[in-house]
């Protein structure tokens, strides 16, 4: 699954965020890319999340009204410790399930489902109960029929009436004797449950087209929800074969697994599609759409038919999907070497939908925004993301589908490996595109500060309820899983690396596995070819403990020590206690370097440092001649260095920095900068303040993302400073001369994609450090947009921006227009760009004004109150009014979100973000005291002890820092 924008991570985003350094990091993947598009205000997601945030958030406040898909209160959760494990004596080897969502009444409270299931069963250890999952589902006891398949007169009978163990979710049959080993039985049933827009299991999903409110029935089963639609063995090692039958009526259309096989009338006008029998699968692959869409096509190479289909009005933005899908299907089956085993694939976009992607087998079920590309209306971003996505599922076709874990606790393994291979995938599609070194800012950095907490969590954390699933979710599978995975694939050598994959595929198709199963795999394809390389060792120490090591380099003469540390944040913390390290916080480091004087980028040699030192011999003897580690930060660590080595490192950067390979000036930047936040390295403010010395002759637009990352820190820190007077002035500088060089003529078709994204960036970056031809030409392309209104001419790559800064500079004029257009806008990326530009007036009485009318219904609707807070707080002038409001209408906003705890914790975070003198810490800290007297804190206490904990590291930051920092500045800017 690939969860990037869902919901739940939205959810999570909303604690997460600002949790950084918090139990709560832990949760989900990509929550501070999420926040930087936020921030960035690009993102056309937002509003599609928040209706399903407002979904999920019912859900999963109030139990019982929906899946428990756990983990996310603030309160740690502690679970139940039940075993919730099928038992194993009985196998089922086949199933028949018909479905007839009901979506024709009129009142949707009235849709429902109706279905029924036959399961053939292999007795493998007697047994006289037949246990399998169900959930939310009424089983009518009538219709429950037992009978051993041979028909034999003296088989075991059902006794009693059925009884569900609800905890467990389980349906258990009583029968009057044991079944016999190695006989088959058939159980039936037919069952109901109300057709809702629950987001799991089959839910009903809407749209509006001319004008009409229409319908679909469609599906979510990852993890554990196929249980919420049918009655099965719901664990992802219990594989079967499935003859589907899906039951409509005319015009909708029927999507499953497989193709359909036969259309039989039915009673009432309806027909029953009769689907071919899928390939032995787990039931959480299964899927199911009823709807009206329409769709394009194509076919692979090799014949698989490829289907994208979408709501009517928008299958003229299935295109891009559907090229990239075929050839992205295409390489894979080349890269694993293993033929796609079904007849087609579909992909489908629906509107409301949990995560950015599922990989169902052979029907791909996606967001509208991960899988709809209008080449007016998206921006670049949007369209990288859908590429992401698509190969993200379609790599699961193979790594997930084929080959599946034995349990939910090697999802990371799953994840990981898609959200690696999705790189490899998309790189083939757009080679220009550059996503192997997009994939360090992106994935490898991103994830470097979470796992830099001394609250992250190793990649393999043995779970055993499946709730628990959702929790390990998180950045740390995705990202460093897949950050791992490319260090194996590297260290291997791409070759022994394919081979090992496509040996993994071939022995366990159909099968399930362990992830010591991959490591043997690539272990005995290395050993085949004469490497004594054993995987499994290696990464046992990335895999089981949490965290990354510092290596840091000493020269002496032509050698070097180099030693490994366990890198943290705060080195004056110790790591979570519930996750001890088998190997004393000690990694097998594959290590590789090259020097000036050698300049080997391409394919540097591996050694091992298998210790906490290792001596690197063969040095060059100047010392001008710089030694760099990482060669393009393959390695999955950290480099420091000896004074003299770094000087070196920083002269050549200025001097020429292309002698440097771009992803080598990305690691300098965040390295350096990581190192000094830390504050016990060879690294203080200053020298990393250097490493962004020669970016005034950067191009690229990876090290300037990089730098851009890095600076977000003292950027919030010297904000109210004197000294952000030297700081914007010292950035400018810097950055000039490339928003010079790109200037703002912005052209989806006739620039490259990453001159896009450099000059989104830039001009984000240069406007925000207040040049005033940066804002005066935003202002100018939002005033011809105000003359004519119906004709936008502004790049959707710098809308946000545009808005942003036109409404900044400008007065009520800009700022009502952009409320009218909110009234009548329809699309919701759009929507969202408007209520942030709007976040963005430097006049206190308009912003007032706005924070008044976000509580007001005749302005904005409730459900967008607190996401306008949110907005307003990322704004300088709009914080301490935001921090006032909150403060003055505490009681009433409290009562009237109790229950949004997500979005609120976010909020005070965000509002406390930039805290970091005495005065804000008591000012937090009398108002939670105040409140907690008067129980009116509830769950977003630990948001404000985060708060406190953050404002007093940020105060011991900036006495740290500040003077040198400022100094610093005077002298650079
Ligand atoms: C039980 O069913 C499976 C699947 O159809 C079949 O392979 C097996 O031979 C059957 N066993 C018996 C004893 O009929
Ligand atoms: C798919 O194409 C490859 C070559 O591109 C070929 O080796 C393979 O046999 C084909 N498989 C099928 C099922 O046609
Ligand atoms: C797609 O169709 C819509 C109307 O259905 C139309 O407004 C739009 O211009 C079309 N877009 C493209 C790229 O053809
Ligand atoms: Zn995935």
């Amino acid at each position: 699954m690939h969860l990037i924008c869902t919901s739940i991570v939205f959810l999570i985003l909303i604690i997460a965020i600002s949790t950084e350094d918090q139990c709560c990091e832990k949760q989900y993947k990509k929550l501070n890319r999420e926040l930087r598009k936020l921030r960035r205000n690009t993102s056309d997601e937002i509003s599609s999340l928040r209706t399903k945030v407002t979904e999920l958030e019912k859900i999963v406040l109030k139990p019982g009204t929906g899946p428990d898909v756990g983990g996310m209160t603030t309160a740690p959760t502690t679970k139940p410790n039940i075993d919730v494990r099928l038992p194993t004596n009985l196998h089922p080897h086949h199933y028949k399930v018909e479905l007839y969502p009901d979506m024709y009444k009129q009142n949707p409270e009235d849709f429902k489902f109706t279905g029924s299931v036959e399961i053939l069963l292999e007795c493998k250890e007697p047994t006289d109960e037949v246990i399998f999952h169900v959930n939310a589902l009424t089983i009518d006891d009538a219709s429950i029929e037992f009978s051993e398949a041979s028909g034999a007169a003296d088989a075991p009978k059902k006794q009693g009436q059925f009884e569900e163990d609800e905890e467990r979710q389980f349906f258990i049959q009583k029968l009057d004797k044991p079944m016999v080993k190695g006989k088959n039985y058939t159980i039936k049933m037919a069952f109901r449950a109300p057709l809702t827009k629950g987001l799991a299991g089959l839910y009903l999903s809407s749209y509006e087209e001319g004008g009409v409110t229409k319908y679909l029935a469609t599906t979510q089963f990852q993890p554990s929800y196929t249980r919420r639609t049918f009655p099965c063995f719901d664990e992802p090692a219990v594989k079967s074969t499935f003859d589907i039958t899906l039951v409509r009526k005319e015009p909708m259309v029927s999507l499953s697994n497989m193709e359909i096989k036969q259309i039989v009338d039915r009673p009432g006008g309806l027909k029953a599609d009769v689907y071919q029998t899928t390939v032995i699968m787990p039931t959480y692959l299964l899927a199911f759409v009823v709807c009206d869409f329409d769709k394009s096509e194509g076919v692979t190479a090799n014949g698989t038919k490829f289907r994208v289909w979408s709501r009517k009005e928008a299958v003229n933005q299935t295109t891009y999907a559907l090229d990239i899908g075929v050839a992205i299907l295409e390489y894979f089956e080349d890269f694993f070497d293993v033929d796609f085993p079904l007849p087609k694939q579909d992909m489908i976009a629906v509107p409301d939908f949990v995560a950015d992607g599922m990989e169902n087998w052979g029907l791909i079920i996606y967001s509208e925004t991960s899988l709809l590309y209008d080449d007016t209306g998206s921006s670049a971003s949007n369209k990288q993301e859908i590429a992401g996505v698509v190969s993200h599922e379609l790599a699961h076709q193979w790594f997930g589908n084929l080959v599946t874990p034995g349990w939910w606790d090697d999802l990371w393994l799953n994840e990981g490996f898609a959200s690696y291979v999705e790189y490899l995938g998309v790189d083939f599609v757009h080679p220009e595109w550059k996503m192997m070194e997009q994939f360090v800012v992106q994935i490898l950095e991103d994830v470097f500060k979470t796992d830099g907490l001394a609250a992250s969590h190793p990649v393999y954390v043995p779970i055993g309820h499946p709730d628990e699933i959702y929790e390990t979710f998180d950045k740390i599978s995705y990202y460093k899983s897949s950050s791992i995975i490319r260090m194996v694939n590297n260290f291997l050598t791409e070759d022994t690396f394919r081979k090992g994959l496509t040996n993994y595929l071939k022995d366990n198709a159909f099968g399930n596995t362990h992830h010591t199963d991959l490591w043997k795999s690539l272990t005995d394809q290395a050993m085949s070819e004469g490497k004594n390389i054993d995987v499994g060792d290696i990464m046992n120490t990335w895999v089981r403990q949490m965290g990354y090591p510092v290596v840091t380099v000493s020269r002496n003469g032509t050698s070097a020590e180099a030693t490994q540390k366990h890198y943290l944040l705060d080195p004056s913390q110790t790591p979570d206690p519930k996750y001890p390290s088998p190997y004393n916080y000690l990694w097998k480091v594959p290590l590789s370097y090259t020097t000036k004087s050698e300049s080997n980028f391409i394919n540097p040699p591996i050694i091992w440092m298998n210790e906490e030192t290792k001596s690197l011999n063969g040095l060059p003897t100047e010392t001008n001649d710089w030694v760099l580690v990482n060669v393009n930060q393959i390695g999955y660590y950290r480099v420091d260095y000896d004074t003299a080595n770094w000087n070196a490192l920083i002269a050549q950067l200025n001097d020429n920095h292309l002698a440097i390979q771009v992803r080598n000036r990305a690691q300098l930047i965040d390295d350096a900068f990581s190192l000094s936040r830390a504050g016990i390295y060879n690294v203080d403010i200053t020298r990393a303040m250097q490493t962004t010395n020669y970016l005034i002759n950067e191009r690229e637009y990876v090290p300037w993302f990089a730098a851009i990352e890095n600076l977000r820190y003292i950027y919030q820190m010297l904000g109210s400073t004197g000294s952000f007077g030297d700081y914007s002035k010292y950035i400018l500088k810097q950055i000039l001369p490339l928003y010079d060089f790109l200037g703002w003529n912005d052209s989806l078709k006739n620039n490259t994609h990453l001159e896009q994204f450099t000059r989104s960036l830039v001009i984000a970056q240069v406007c925000d450090m207040g040049h005033q031809a940066c804002k005066d030409q935003a202002s100018a392309l939002y005033k011809e947009w105000m003359d004519s209104p119906d004709d936008n001419k502004i790049s959707p790559n710098l809308k946000g921006t545009v808005y942003c800064n036109a409404i900044a500079n400008g007065g009520i004029e800009e700022w009502d227009f952009a409320f009218e257009r909110f009234q009548n806008e329809n699309l919701a990326g759009e929507r969202v760009r408007l209520l942030q530009g709007m976040a963005c007036s430097t006049q206190p009485w308009i912003l007032s004004r706005y924070l008044s009318w976000s509580f007001d219904e005749t302005y904005i609707r409730e459900q967008d109150a607190l996401e306008v807070l949110v907005y307003i707080s990322w704004n300088r002038i709009g914080l301490p009014l935001v921090w006032n409001f909150v403060r003055a209408r505490w009681d009433y906003i409290f009562e009237k979100y109790e229950e949004s705890v997500f979005i609120f914790t976010y909020i005070i975070n965000i509002i406390t973000e930039t805290f970091n003198t005495d005065f804000h810490l008591q000012e937090v800290k009398c108002f939670m005291d105040a409140k907690a007297a008067i129980n009116k804190l509830g769950a977003t206490q630990r948001a404000f002890e985060q708060a406190l904990e953050k404002t007093s590291s940020n105060i011991k930051w900036m006495e740290n820092n500040y003077d040198r920092l400022k100094t610093w500045l005077q002298e650079n800017s």
